[in-house]
C-alpha cells in the first residue's frame, strides 16, 4: 500500500523482474486523473517494461481517496497472480474518523493442485473465471479488531478480476461516504453493487460490543468476507451522524450544452472479431507480436468492435474522439445478458440515470452495467490523451470488450 497526501507528488519506479521471456509489464494508476504519459498503458501510453528493465512514473495525484494500481500488461494472468497495489490519497476528512480499516476483497484462482490458474477460460464468454478461494485482505473472512462504538473509516475495494459483488455490513450502521474514491454526501447503506475494480468508502459506527460482517449478497448465500469485532470501551455514545468528505476538484459537466454519444456493448454471437480486417489502421508501425499475450478469440464488443488480440500491441483506431473542454453525455448500452463493469481511463465521471436502478448522483471511473441496463454518464472531456475505455471483467476486455477514446 502506497499511501500519500493529496498535493504531494507519487514517483514510483517498477522493475521487471519476472522470469518468463517476453511478459512485459506496465502500472496504471486506476482512478487517479494522470497526465496520460503517466498511465500505464503499454503500447498506447509507454513502451512496456520488458524483464529486466524499470520504468519511472512521476505525477501528482489531483484527487484524494481510495485508489489501487495494477499491471495493464497480461492482466488476467498478472492480476490473478497478484500484481496489484492500493494507493491512499489522504486529504479528504475535514474531521477525522476514529480509525480507519482497508478492506481488499479479490479472489484467488487456485486448483486443488495448489497452483494458479488457468486465468482465462471459455468461462470469458459468459461471466468470467471465478477463483475457488474469496479473500479480504489475502485471508477468508478475517476477525478484524475495531475499536467499539466508533466511528470507522473502511475503505473497501474489489480488486478482483472477475467477481461483481453486492455488500452489505449487519450488526453495525453504516454510511456510504465515497464511491470509486470520490466524496458523496453520506447515505446510508443498503447493499451496493461493486464490479471488480470499484471501491466504497463506508463510515461505519462499530458495535458497543460483539462483531458486525460484511456480505456479498451476489451469491445464493450470503457469503461472508469479514467480521469487525469490537475491543475496548465505546468511543462515542451519541447517535450516527457520520461526517462527509471534502469533493475533488472534478470540472462540471455543463449538461445542456452537452454531446451525446451512444456505447453499445455487446456480445460477437460468432466468436469472430466484429470488425477484423477494418480494425488496424495504416501506418501503424512494425507490429510487435507477443504469443504470451494474443488470443485469436473475442467474444466481445463495442460498437461492433472487437479489440483485436489480448494485449495493446495491435492498436485500433480511436473509438471516438473528444473535443478537450467539451461536456459529453455518454450512454452506455448493455445489450447482453451479463454483467460490465465499464471503465474509463484519466477521468470522473458523474452516474446521471439508468433504465434500471435509482442510485443517487455520484462520481465514478467505472460504471456497473447490469444485464440490458442503459445508463448515462457525464463528464468534462478535460484530460488530453488516449485513455483506455473497457469492460474490468479482465477476460472480457482481453477477449473483445476494450476500446480507447482520444481528447485532443
Ligand atoms: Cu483498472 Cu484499464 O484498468
Ligand atoms: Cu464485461
Amino acid at each position: 500500500m502506497l499511501r500519500l497526501k493529496a498535493g504531494g507528488r507519487l514517483r514510483a519506479a517498477i522493475k521487471n523482474s519476472l522470469p518468463r521471456e517476453g511478459e512485459h509489464v506496465s502500472i496504471h494508476w486506476h482512478g487517479i486523473r494522470v497526465p496520460n504519459a503517466e498511465d500505464g498503458v503499454p503500447y498506447l501510453t509507454q513502451p512496456p517494461v520488458p524483464p529486466g528493465e524499470s520504468f519511472t512514473y512521476d505525477f501528482a495525484p489531483p484527487d484524494a481517496g481510495t485508489f489501487f494500481f495494477h499491471t495493464h500488461c497480461n492482466t488476467a494472468e498478472q492480476l490473478g497472480r497478484g500484481l496489484a497495489g492500493i494507493l491512499i490519497v489522504e486529504g479528504d476528512e475535514p474531521e477525522p474518523y476514529d480509525t480507519e480499516r482497508l478492506i481488499v476483497l479479490r479472489d484467488w484462482t487456485i486448483g486443488e493442485d495448489g497452483k494458479f490458474g488457468p486465468f482465462l477460460t471459455s468461462e470469458a464468454a459468459r461471466a468470467g473465471t471465478f477463483g475457488a478461494i474469496r479473500s479480504c485482505n489475502d485471508m477468508i473472512a478475517p476477525d478484524i479488531a475495531v475499536p467499539a462504538s466508533a466511528d470507522v473509516r473502511l475503505r473497501i475495494l474489489n480488486i478482483d478480476r472477475t467477481r461483481n459483488m453486492q455488500l452489505g455490513i449487519e450488526g453495525a450502521e453504516c454510511a456510504i461516504i465515497a464511491i470509486d474514491g470520490m466524496p458523496v454526501s453520506p447515505f446510508p447503506l443498503k447493499a451496493w453493487f461493486t464490479g471488480p475494480a470499484m471501491r466504497l468508502d463506508l463510515a461505519m459506527r462499530s458495535p458497543a460490543e460483539g462483531r458486525a460482517t460484511l456480505y456479498d449478497y451476489f451469491a445464493p448465500e450470503p457469503v461472508p468476507l469479514a467480521h469487525f469485532r469490537s475491543e475496548g470501551p465505546p468511543m462515542r455514545p451519541r447517535a450516527f451522524d457520520p461526517a462527509g468528505l471534502k469533493p475533488n476538484p472534478i470540472a462540471e459537466p455543463d449538461l445542456e450544452s452537452a454531446e451525446r454519444q451512444v456505447f453499445s456493448f455487446s456480445a460477437t454471437a460468432t466468436g469472430a472479431p466484429v470488425a477484423a480486417g477494418a480494425a488496424v489502421p495504416e501506418g501503424v508501425p512494425a507490429i510487435l507480436l507477443d504469443d504470451l499475450c494474443t488470443t485469436p478469440q473475442t467474444f466481445w464488443a463495442i460498437n461492433k468492435r472487437a479489440w483485436p488480440g489480448r494485449d495493446h500491441s495491435l492498436l485500433p483506431p480511436p473509438l471516438a474522439t473528444l473535443r478537450r473542454g467539451g461536456s459529453y453525455i455518454f450512454e452506455l448500452r448493455n445489450t447482453t445478458p451479463r454483467i460490465h463493469p465499464i471503465h474509463l481511463h484519466g477521468h470522473s465521471f458523474k452516474w446521471l440515470r439508468s433504465n434500471k436502478r435509482d442510485l443517487p448522483v455520484h462520481h465514478a471511473d467505472t460504471v456497473l452495467l447490469l444485464p440490458k441496463e442503459r445508463a448515462e454518464i457525464a463528464f468534462v472531456a478535460d484530460n488530453p490523451g488516449d485513455w483506455m475505455f473497457h469492460c474490468h471483467i479482465i477476460e472480457h476486455q482481453e477477449t473483445g470488450m476494450m476500446s480507447y477514446i482520444r481528447v485532443a
